[in-house]
């Protein structure tokens, strides 16, 4: 069920862009952050349908988009929202750069937790922001929040951008880690945006909203999409939760400046469909996820005793910290790309605290990772050497 499809020549960032994005053409790709796998069925279906009206005009977010949300959030994460909370958006990243715009002032302070996805880091730099890096703590393959220094940074902070789960260290924050935090912005007035993007795949745990926790209805923005979980992330379609009438229109207003209130006719089609029918590919989707995670880790830790694999716990992401390899990060991408024949994100890319870890995508087949695999261990044989 979870084969890599053949993707060159579909204009697929992923596969068609090898030669801009690593300098050479030919390697095998593991980095942006979509997968390899067919959308589910229930997926194509809806869009062959809807593209067989010939009209792909103006469209507006229907009462199955809005109703698909408040099913998905009951059911998946015991969340109960009000439809009039919700406000459909063309992209998370959108999401992100409008929030900047509604909450906060040129020079206000907007904390990031790094290493980062590098859009939170731009979006704040672009809108002549300043960011108050929270940096997270890798130790031993663990990951972990400096609460001291969040509260320090939440004193001077309008905003916080929360990655929840966190991307690219794969690290599902537990529920009282999402509470700590809030409490503290809480305390300082902060109010979060949350990225919720990758919250549908998250293992051996259960992922809490922090929208839903006590406390936070008056200051939370969460930001969501089907696109990840789906596969369908090209068809630009998310959404924000927002509680807080005056934050919901302060939003709105941005929004509407923009020019956004229109819908993707197949993102809207799709939405529908993966909230009413998709539930059992998303879990069969998992246990393929677990499958290969589960393979790179004992891979790895046989093989290649000089990169530690971080616990995946959620994403189709995993973050390997190299710095065993004693290569500094220009090497490092370099060993990558033109030793081992493989693209990953450097970690370097996500911020100075992603130094010396490189971030693997497996939301592909077992076949690719397998090649992968034993394309690295060859290329670290003759390092060793
Ligand atoms: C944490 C996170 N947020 C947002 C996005 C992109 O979202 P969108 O395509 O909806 O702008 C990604 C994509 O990798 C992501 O990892």
């Amino acid at each position: 069920m979870f084969e890599a499809i053949e993707r060159k020549g579909t204009g697929c960032s992923k596969w068609d862009n090898l030669e801009a994005k690593f300098g050479v053409d030919g390697i095998l790709p593991l980095w942006v952050a979509d997968m390899d796998l067919a959308a589910p069925k229930v997926a194509q279906d809806a869009i062959i349908k809807r593209a067989s009206h010939p009209v792909y005009a103006y469209s507006m977010y229907t009462d199955k988009f809005y109703q698909g949300i408040i099913d998905w959030y009951d059911s998946r994460f015991g969340w109960k929202i009000d439809r009039e909370w919700i406000v459909p958006e063309h992209g998370v990243v959108i999401s992100l750069n409008l929030s900047i715009e509604a909450f906060t002032n040129p020079n206000d302070g907007i904390i990031v937790q790094t290493p980062i996805y590098p859009p939170f880091l731009s979006s704040v730099e672009n809108h002549g922001r300043r960011v108050l890096e929270n940096r997270l703590v890798f130790k031993d393959g663990q990951t972990s929040i400096d609460f001291d220094d969040f509260e320090a940074k939440a004193k001077e902070a309008k905003l916080f951008l929360l990655c929840s789960p966190h991307n690219p260290s794969s690290r599902a924050w537990t529920r009282e880690e999402l509470e700590q935090m809030l409490t503290i912005c809480h305390k300082h007035s902060v109010v979060v945006i949350a990225d919720e993007i990758h919250s549908d795949l998250v293992f051996g745990s259960s992922h809490t909203p922090i929208g839903s926790l006590p406390q936070a209805k008056e200051i939370t923005l969460t930001l969501h999409a089907p696109s990840k979980t789906f596969n369908i992330a090209g068809l630009n379609t998310s959404y924000l939760i927002i509680p807080n009438a005056k934050l919901r229109e302060a939003y709105s207003t941005e929004h509407k400046k923009a020019g956004l209130d229109s819908g993707n006719p197949f993102g809207i089609v799709a939405l529908e469909a993966v909230y009413d029918g998709g539930e059992e590919w998303l879990e069969a989707l998992k246990v393929h996820l677990v499958k290969n995670s589960k393979y790179i880790s004992s891979f790895i830790k046989e093989k290649i005793p000089e990169i530690i694999v971080y616990k995946h716990q959620a994403t189709f992401l995993m973050w390997l910290d190299c710095r065993g390899l004693g290569l500094d990060d220009k090497e490092l991408s370099e060993f990558f790309i033109h030793k081992a024949g493989l693209g990953l994100n450097a970690g370097i890319s996500f911020g100075e605290a992603g130094s010396g870890f490189m971030r693997l995508n497996i939301g592909t087949s077992i076949d690719i990772l397998e090649k992968a695999m034993n394309q690295l261990e060859s290329a670290i044989k003759v390092v060793r050497k």
